[in-house]
């Protein structure tokens, strides 16, 4: 352990990496085994050994990588800690669209760098807080559908506000400035723009009427005194990442959805709300002047968010469905794969500390032009079990194995995960399918209560299978092969593809896997998907102060990995403050269009309010990028 590392951590985080685990538990030889690609890529792969496996040499300081041989068709960048984008060479980036950015004419101008966003205009703009987001190629246009999922107060209400909400007008605000916008871009000879008027042009929010589908729709669980049927929730909440179904929707995720709802009198705290966090007073004060927030009002709404929600871009009219077959938990997002019957795979993360990775499965088969009817309305829910022996299995979701009926398992889904066995996880955040192999991989963010605490269900978090390191402040990520070469097989084989660390400071399992060096570091992995070569592209929301275990790291940024060498190279960072989340890609190839959300300072603008928005990266010579 180096001094410098000692100064800077608390005592007890100072104790728990000194001595870390009793030495019964076996601690280095489940890290080995985690890393070992003995199951993938049929060599063994230790760590901390210091030294860089992909012939780059070691580098001497973590701002500089130019000195790093690269497989990728760019030279990786260095660390940064300013307020800017960087990107590689060669590659130039401008903003698209960023928050308070007019849809409609009519919106122009409406966005002040003093006041922000006008009630009146709040849903003919482009929301706060990007995050997932998809392209698709509709009729010749390009239409990318892409989340907001949450907003900061501060810079949004009104200074007097102090950050919240004060009446129903401000709620209103910030009902509109998050959701889904769904926006046509063009190339319009200066770069990519939004295409105002667009007919594709939608704004999806916190009001926005939806309907339900699969066993849950119209449950008791899911009725409410504005809804008795139970079939027609208001509104997509917290939407984190996304996803694209084979037939070219827009699943977009619910995560934190808990944090809407508070209570302004007496009510009861279900084992539901326990285990969902949900209680006390909302992140927003929406109950205080909304009803359909109150869980004193309406106890049963909770239950109509925490869903995978599908919106069809090409149909501006279309109603999103909330699709309860899916189950109900904090939603990353939504990676679809297909098993050699043809059935409809969904792999889905549950993002808290100790929750789950879970998989659907449909009943019916689907083929191009097939129609689409109860793919994700009928099916089974599976969660995942990891064994230390770098098997794993996916275990039913059902009333013989749960003992729960058949909405309470959705709905609680959670629950129905704990009482089968799954494994808790480090908190699972994007998971990409391989576009060539049979393949997934899952990005384990971090979570500081590995071998410390139970989840919020009180299941224990064991160190060991892929959550090898008591802790865990940096993060992994998952990859797994199903039996069979088959999505739809409930057996698999998994090892880490990488274990993000700080090799400067750690000579243990804390300075990360093989893979990385202190040219490619990296904290928190959180988005990741794949392009049309095969590239792994990982994006980070982690600690970016660069100190004490960060020193080196700079701000979050985004990485391409190879997954057959392992190489891992960074393409870009973000400015201070903000997270590097959301990509999709040009019709063309040409261009990738990159999520900054809360971003510091006055980014990126050069004076008044931060905005999120979304960028686009190119290439000087015309290249596709990557
Ligand atoms: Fe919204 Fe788990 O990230
Ligand atoms: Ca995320
Ligand atoms: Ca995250
Ligand atoms: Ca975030």
């Amino acid at each position: 352990m180096n001094s410098k590392l000692t100064v800077d951590l608390s005592w007890d985080d100072f104790d728990e990496l000194r001595d870390p685990r009793p030495a019964e538990s076996g601690f280095d030889a489940v890290v080995e085994r985690a890393v070992s690609r003995r199951g993938f890529l049929g060599g063994a792969l230790a760590f901390g050994s210091g030294a860089a496996v992909f012939g780059a040499g070691v580098l001497g300081s973590g701002t500089s990588a130019h000195a790093m041989a690269s497989g990728f068709d760019f030279q990786p960048i260095g660390t940064a800690t300013d307020f800017d984008v960087h990107v590689p060479e060669g590659y130039h980036w401008k903003p698209v669209v960023r928050w308070g950015d007019a849809l409609w004419s009519e919106a122009e101008g409406g966005y002040s760098a003093e006041t922000g966003v006008p009630l009146e205009l709040s849903d003919k703009v482009f929301g706060e807080n990007t995050d997932g987001m998809e392209l698709f190629e509709i009729d010749g246009k390009q239409v990318i559908a892409v989340n907001s999922e949450y907003v900061n107060p501060k810079i949004n209400l009104p200074a007097e506000s102090e950050g919240m909400a004060r009446n129903a007008d401000e709620v209103e605000l910030l009902k509109k400035l998050q959701g889904v916008t769904v926006m046509e871009v063009a190339d319009t000879g200066d770069g990519y723009n939004v295409v105002k008027d667009s007919p594709f042009n939608r704004r999806i929010h916190h009001d926005t009427p939806m309907t339900m589908s699969g066993p849950a729709a119209g449950s008791d669980l899911l009725r409410t005194n504005a809804d008795p049927q139970g079939m027609s929730p208001l509104g997509t909440l917290n939407n984190c990442g996304a996803g694209k179904t084979l037939w070219d929707t827009y699943l977009t995720c619910e995560e934190n959805f808990n944090g809407y709802f508070g209570a302004t009198g007496e009510y009861e705290k279900t084992d539901g709300f326990t285990r969902y966090g949900i209680g006390g007073e909302g992140r927003y004060a929406y109950e205080k002047h909304d009803a359909r927030f109150d869980l004193s009002k309406e106890p049963n709404e909770p239950n109509r968010h925490g869903w995978i929600v599908e919106i069809d871009p090409a149909n501006p009219d279309s109603t999103p469905v909330k699709h309860t077959a899916l189950g109900r938990f904090k939603h990353e997002n939504a990676a679809m794969a297909q098993a050699k019957d043809g059935r409809v795979v969904v792999y889905m993360g549950d993002d808290e500390r100790g929750e789950f990775m879970y998989k659907y499965v449909s009943n019916g088969t689907w083929a191009k032009g097939q129609p689409t009817d109860g793919l994700l309305s009928d099916g089974t829910l599976y969660v995942a079990k990891f064994n230390d022996d770098q098997t794993g299995e996916w275990l039913a979701l059902t009333p013989e194995s749960t003992g729960m009926n058949p909405v309470d398992l959705l709905v609680h889904a959670r629950i129905a995960g704990s009482k089968v066995g799954a494994t808790t996880m480090d908190r699972p955040e994007w998971i990409a399918v391989h576009p060539f192999k049979v393949e997934a991989y899952c990005a384990l963010t971090n979570n500081k209560n590995r071998g410390v605490k139970p989840n919020a269900g009180g299941d224990e978090t064991p160190v060991g299978g892929p959550n090898p390191r008591e802790t865990n402040n940096f993060g992994q990520i998952v990859r797994w092969r199903p039996e069979g070469e088959d999505h739809g097989a409930t057996g698999f084989e998994w090892d880490l593809y990488v274990m993000a660390g700080n090799p400067e400071l750690y000579d243990n399992a804390y300075g990360g896997s093989d893979n990385v060096t202190p040219g490619n570091m990296f904290n928190s992995p959180d988005g990741m998907s794949f392009d049309s070569k095969g590239t792994l592209w990982i994006q980070t929301d982690g600690n970016y102060s660069n100190e004490g275990e960060f020193e080196g790291q700079g701000n979050n940024q985004m990485l391409a990995g190879n997954t057959e060498s392992g190489e891992i190279a960074r393409f870009l960072t973000g400015p201070y403050g903000s997270e590097v989340t959301g990509l999709c890609w040009s019709a063309d190839r040409k261009v990738a269009f990159v999520g900054i959300q809360h971003p510091g300072g006055s980014w990126p603008d050069g004076a008044g309010k931060p905005r999120s928005s979304v960028i686009a990266v190119w290439r000087e010579d015309g290249k596709t990028v990557g």
